[in-house]
């Protein structure tokens, strides 16, 4: 986890933490809820989060850590801009979707957990979305793609690509037509 570059924005974002630390009491029974803090502005504890926390609180990183790692409402990456979520409840996974997933991986360069290094996609396996019927299910952002199967994949990265592109140039146009 220490390879999470953090962008301009989560650095403002820690040190605007570092002060409010101070409203929190010296005391481990503080730590979720300063994890909690710091997952609700950064959306993810980075390693320096972790840092920042052990020498608030004067105990190891390792424990800060070992405790973010108990839960599951905490990240360790930085959300994508595209979320992928693969679901690996039972009728999804009897139909493939673990090589779907594991199609999603390869097609992005990155695990389960991870995410891209331009932040664009982010890749999560989750339990049953509770619509089996369409089994096996990929949820790309806010869209749930039902009758997934593996070949859809390369298809489903290229057309947020594709739409990026589109916004980018849009945007180069309004600005050259803006001077
Ligand atoms: S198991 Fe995937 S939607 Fe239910």
């Amino acid at each position: 986890m220490d390879d999470v570059v953090l962008t301009s924005e989560d650095k403002a974002a820690l040190e605007e933490l570092r002060s409010q630390l101070d409203r929190y009491e010296k005391s481990t029974a503080n730590l979720i809820p300063i994890l909690q803090m710091i997952q609700e502005k950064v959306k993810f504890l980075p390693p320096a989060a972790i840092k920042m926390v052990a020498g608030f609180l004067e105990i190891p990183s390792s424990q800060v850590y070992g405790v973010a790692t108990f839960y599951n409402q905490f990240k360790f990456n930085p959300p994508g801009k595209n979320p992928i979520k693969v679901c690996l409840g039972t009728a999804c996974h009897v139909r493939a979707g673990d090589i779907i997933l594991e199609n999603f991986e390869r097609k992005l360069g990155i695990r389960e957990g991870e995410t891209t290094e331009d932040r664009e996609f982010s890749i999560d396996r989750v339990a049953c979305v509770g619509c089996c019927a369409l089994a096996p299910v990929a949820i790309m952002g806010k869209t749930v793609h039902g009758h997934m199967a593996p070949s859809k994949v390369e298809g489903l990265v290229m057309r947020v690509q594709i739409e990026r592109e589109k916004a980018e140039r849009e945007r180069q146009k309004n600005e050259s037509g803006q001077n």
